[in-house]
């Protein structure tokens, strides 16, 4: 049997109905795509931009309206420093190659994070992207560098006492959506889908709060591979689930 082109893939997960409106997207595996090669993991990570692409057009020819991209966390600034410069060098190479075909496309993109923390440069060429796809309509591309979810949550929490300190709310209004309120994520619904790459099934400190009720898919595939096919898969797959919510089947 042969596999249907992505275009045939694509019609079905239309018909089967309910798109993700979120997707979020742990991209693993970099690493392990270049030792299998012999090669340095920098040449993995060079090797896992067109699937950046890959995802973020699949998402905008399925209809998903946000992608949140894992691509640095926190606990990435601990890798050896040529490591660290050569994601931080794709991340400038991809905002001065990808910016002015994403603007065309209707894609807004955010970068969520511990921003303070990156070179100057990197900060300019971050600021760049978003001032000039502000106001996309099609896709929110959210990519997460430098970025832990406790860190976020602490900052969350850290924000509302400050309010509630200057007397603008009561601690009786922190709740849910105060909280969520502070959240980097707080323009957008939460994750309907979480996919991870590589087969690991950890959460690795990603979007904690925001994937309450997130399905999750995890492939064997490793992220230099992934292509908008096993995008379109993960969403059958997402379609093939009773999404109860913590209630009972309708
Ligand atoms: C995990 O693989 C992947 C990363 C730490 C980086 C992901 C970054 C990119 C795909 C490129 C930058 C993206 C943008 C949008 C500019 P790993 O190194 O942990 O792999 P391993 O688990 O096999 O070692």
């Amino acid at each position: 049997m042969t596999t249907p082109p992505a275009s045939a893939r694509l019609a079905e997960l239309r018909l089967n109905g309910a798109i993700p409106r979120h997707v979020a997207v742990i991209m693993d595996g970099n690493g392990r795509w270049a030792r299998e090669r012999g090669l340095e993991r920098s040449a993995g990570h060079q090797a896992g931009m067109p699937a950046v692409r890959e995802a973020v057009e699949g998402c905008l020819a399925a209809g998903v309206g946000v992608l949140t991209l894992f691509a640095f966390s926190q606990e990435n600034w601990q890798r050896p420093p040529a490591e660290i410069d050569a994601l931080m060098a794709l991340l400038e190479e991809y905002i001065a190659r990808e910016a002015e075909e994403l603007r065309e496309q209707g894609v807004t993109v955010r970068m969520l994070g511990d921003l303070e923390r990156l070179s100057p440069s990197a900060r300019a060429a971050v600021d760049a992207i978003q001032s000039a796809t502000a106001g996309g309509t099609r896709l929110a591309l959210n990519i997460c560098i430098s970025y832990g979810s406790r860190a976020e949550l602490v900052r969350a929490a850290r924000r509302l006492a400050e309010r509630v300190a200057a007397g603008e709310i009561t601690p009786a209004q922190v709740d849910e959506s105060t909280l969520a309120a502070e959240l980097y994520t707080a323009a957008w619904p939460d994750p309907d889908l979480l996919i991870r790459t590589s087969g690991e099934m950890r959460i690795s400190n990603f979007l904690l709060w925001q994937v309450a009720y997130a399905e999750f898919h995890v492939t064997p595939v490793l992220w230099p591979d992934f292509t908008r096919e096993d995008l379109y898969l993960a969403i059958l797959d997402f379609q093939r689930r009773d999404r109860r919510f913590g209630r009972v089947s309708a």
